[in-house]
């Protein structure tokens, strides 16, 4: 009520001053004292205002603190669960429930989590999808190339986890890229790829326990025929690599697991004992771990690996054994199936393995636990790497027109 009578005397004394602020000139004398009048009582009305909001305590700026202490609230209950806060300010009609909307108090951001964004974007529910295409609508890349374009996009929120969501959110990337800047890619596919090519180089390029740095000759013949089927432009790779190169990618709430760590298995090498399938003699044999495989060398400089132990559909587990920190590759619930590997005889020969389980034994406790959390991580299904193998084989199985 008080807000309301307020409203009313505020419009009067603005009819006042509308009022007086167009008076003639030319004014008789009578409509000269008229006016005196109005001046004084505009004078009275402007005292008794003023008497009135001093009563009650009315600051004019209230009904907007009140609006600015619930929008705040809402964001702090958005970077506690996002769903809540959204839902928070919609019932308080502080925002549309609207995907364009949300979406662009996302893109502002103003206080807001990136992490809390990031999940709130992430959920695979129709809404948040409309959300999430919404929300990517409003990034401009129009004549940025594509480093910039991810330096933006992986700014504006924190990339969850979750192999499908990564892959929505960073699909619908690729399909806004390719909408700003047609022309550049043959598809959103080949886009999609060169971006998570550019992610890992900014793993390579900057991590400092990655030792192998790939140079810019590696980084563009290992993106060839993924423009459908052709080559992306050297200068471009060129570019791209220079750029992520001078200045690695920032992503909000890093916590120093950058992305790659998300999707991409550790490797690992270094000196194992390994128990014979046959013969039970423990032989000391260089173990290098990558591609899902574990692969055993008898010298660090041999070309050919003695053997080759796929991991897929493998188990570990710690073993006691007479030898110390030791472990187990087996087929789980299956004691006498034979492990799929394969080995080289000493006469060349490439013959399938006879293990029913490869036992190991690491010199220290510490490597043990390394090599049994790498080999885990390997293990299990990766489904980030299957999505991005499966659309590598589409685009370079494409034949360009
Ligand atoms: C907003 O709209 C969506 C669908 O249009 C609906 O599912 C949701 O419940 C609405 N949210 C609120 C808080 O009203
Ligand atoms: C954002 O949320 C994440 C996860 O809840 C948390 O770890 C992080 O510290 C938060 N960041 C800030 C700046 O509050
Ligand atoms: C790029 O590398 C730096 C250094 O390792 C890391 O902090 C950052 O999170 C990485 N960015 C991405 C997008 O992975
Ligand atoms: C792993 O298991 C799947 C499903 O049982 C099977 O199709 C695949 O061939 C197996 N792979 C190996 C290397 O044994
Ligand atoms: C594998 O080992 C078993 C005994 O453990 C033996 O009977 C079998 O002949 C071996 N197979 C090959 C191909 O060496």
């Amino acid at each position: 009520d008080i807000i309301r009578t307020f409203q009313i005397v505020w419009l009067t004394k603005n009819m006042f001053f509308f009022l007086l602020s167009s008076v003639p000139d030319d004014l008789t004398p009578e409509e000269q004292k008229e006016l005196e009048n109005i001046r004084r009582r505009k004078q009275e009305l402007l005292e008794d205002i003023q008497e009135f909001l001093n009563k009650n305590h009315y600051c004019p700026c209230r009904k907007n603190m009140q609006r600015n202490k619930q929008v705040a609230m809402g964001r702090k209950k958005f970077n506690m669960d996002p769903k809540k806060g959204i839902q928070f300010l919609i019932e308080n009609d502080l925002l549309k429930n609207t995907s364009e909307d949300i979406a662009r108090f996302l893109y502002k951001g103003e206080g807001l989590n990136k992490t809390a964004i990031g999940d709130y974007l992430g959920e695979r529910d129709d809404f948040n999808i409309q959300v999430l295409h919404a929300f990517v609508e409003l990034h401009e890349f129009t004549d940025l190339n594509l480093v910039q374009a991810l330096r933006q996009f992986l700014w504006s929120f924190r990339l969850p986890g979750e192999a499908q969501k990564i892959d929505r959110m960073m699909e619908a990337f690729a399909q806004r890229y390719c909408q700003c800047n047609p022309g550049v890619f043959q598809s959103t596919d080949t886009c999609y790829i060169l971006s998570f090519a550019i992610i890992m180089l900014n793993t390579s390029l900057h991590n400092p326990n990655v030792k192998d740095k790939p140079t810019v000759e590696r980084f563009i013949s290992m993106n060839r025929g993924i423009n459908d089927g052709g080559d992306l432009p050297e200068e471009l790779l060129r570019n791209l690599y220079e750029s992520i190169k001078n200045e690695p990618f920032k992503i909000p709430e890093d916590d120093g697991n950058d992305l790659t760590h998300t999707f991409f298995n550790p490797d690992r090498e270094g000196w194992l004992l390994k128990l014979g399938g046959r013969v039970k003699t423990w032989k000391r044999r260089w173990f290098i771990l990558t591609d899902n495989c574990l692969y055993y060398f008898e010298y660090t400089t041999d070309k050919e690996p003695r053997g080759i132990i796929p991991l897929e559909n493998l188990s570990i587990r710690e073993v006691e054994d007479k030898k110390p920190n030791c472990f187990e590759l087996f087929i789980p619930d299956n004691k006498d199936q034979v492990i799929k590997a394969c080995k080289t005889e000493a006469d060349g020969r490439v013959v399938e393995g006879n293990h029913t389980f490869y036992r190991i034994s690491a010199p220290t406790v510490e490597e043990k636990d390394e090599w049994m959390n790498s080999i885990k991580a390997a293990i299990s299904r990766d489904p980030f790497y299957e999505m991005l193998a499966a659309r590598k084989k589409k685009v370079s199985s494409m034949k360009r027109h």
